[in-house]
């Protein structure tokens, strides 16, 4: 559905159509200065060769230590692997920790890509619906009746994609207590850790004791936090046998991470924080806007995102109404293509997230396309009778 829309989008551009898009999931801005300049150097100094398979020994070390000082605790490098981005690492543990008729817990509406890899790895998703009115914070109680013998991982994403939503203490701590009880993995998806606002915190479970750290995962990356999705950076902390594990599957698939890109990131790690924090308060400024802009429509609901770059606005009140040329809008697709054929704006539907009747959308545009997109769609929304 993601790819229909942007599909759609791309051929108006290409006819010279003003397309606004909102289906971007990655950051609009370009890779820090002083991360190029030493990607160029490394280059220069050889950075053209396979590493181990882990990643070289600076970013593990990096790696290590920008997660040490982040979380308060020490990490040995070898519980550092490098991946080709985020993603990469999600593959290597699901299919590492999962096995055949497995089960992991994944709180709804998620990331497609958590349910698509799990059931490569021969696994079961079991989604639990977290609801609007809970800020789609998922209740630990409705995790813990959806454990049976087969389950494996319980997942977190905070900052959550597509929702926004940012993971308390009190929640992570219960998911972190079902995790040690039945000796299972929690498995957090950090990528967009750095990205919380207002007054947003992002907690890691794994400070909570020594006994939660042994049961937690984490993935983490370089892709949102420091706008390099293109170069493909991201890591997985874990015991050394799930290393090991990981590894020997990475060894028969991609082998290791580029060269090159494994030398920008730890040019990221180790670097300045000064761009990191203008983007954040740029990002922090489009979502406020987006919020005000959109609860200010009518019919329009929405649960304040905290974190993240992304608004999941519950647009149900429109499925069922007509088009001004007598099309029934069926449901968050039909809204979706309406989106785009009346107002030349492209949105991702909720259905892609499992959450029928919403829409994300992506503010890491610019705060102009921001504003002549939302104005496009309050227009649309108001001639749907
Ligand atoms: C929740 C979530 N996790 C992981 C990723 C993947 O990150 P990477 O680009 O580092 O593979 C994404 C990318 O969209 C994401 O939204």
């Amino acid at each position: 559905m993601t790819l229909k829309v942007t599909a759609k989008a791309a051929e108006l551009r290409a006819q010279g159509v003003d397309v606004v898009s909102f289906g971007a999931g990655e950051p609009d801005f370009d890779t820090p200065a002083h991360i190029k300049e030493a990607a160029k150097k490394a280059l220069d100094a050889g950075a053209t060769k396979y590493t181990a398979v882990e990643g070289t020994p600076q970013l593990r070390k990096a790696a290590a230590l920008w997660l040490g000082k982040a979380h308060g605790f020490e990490v040995n490098p070898k519980e550092v692997m490098v991946s080709a981005g985020a993603k990469q690492s999600l593959f290597n543990a699901f299919h590492v920790l999962l096995d055949e008729g497995d089960e992991i817990i994944i709180p709804a509406p998620y990331w497609v890509s958590y349910a698509e890899i799990a059931k490569l790895a021969g696994a079961k998703p079991v989604p639990v619906w977290s609801r609007p009115e809970d800020d789609f914070i998922v209740n630990p109680a409705a995790v813990a009746r959806a454990i049976t013998p087969r389950t494996r991982i319980i997942l977190v994403v905070s900052p959550s994609n597509p929702t926004g939503a940012v993971y308390d203490e009190k929640t992570l701590r219960a998911l972190a207590d079902l995790a040690v009880k039945h000796d299972i993995w929690l498995l957090t998806d950090d990528i967009y850790r750095s990205l919380c606002y207002g007054d947003a915190r992002f907690v890691q479970p794994a400070t909570f004791s020594p006994e939660v750290r042994k049961h937690t995962i984490i993935v983490d990356g370089v892709s949102k936090t420091f706008a390099m999705t293109g170069w493909r950076i991201g890591f997985c902390v874990a015991p050394l046998p799930v290393i090991e594990g990981m590894s020997t599957l990475q060894g028969q698939s991609t082998t290791n991470a580029a060269a090159v890109s494994q030398a920008a990131a730890v040019a990221a790690l180790e670097g300045s924080t000064d761009e990191l924090e203008r983007m954040r308060l740029e990002f922090d400024k489009r979502r406020q806007f987006m919020v005000k802009t959109l609860r200010a429509m009518p019919g329009v609901k929405l649960v304040e995102p905290r974190g993240a770059f992304y608004a999941f606005p519950d647009l149900n009140a429109f499925v069922g109404r007509r088009t001004p040329a007598g099309k029934v809008i069926d449901g968050d697709p039909a809204l979706c293509e309406y989106f785009i054929e009346e107002a030349k704006v492209a949105v991702v539907p909720g259905s892609a997230f499992y959450a029928p009747g919403y829409v994300r959308l992506s503010y890491a545009t610019s705060q102009a396309n921001i504003e002549k997109g939302l104005t496009r769609i309050g227009e649309a929304l108001a001639k749907l009778k």
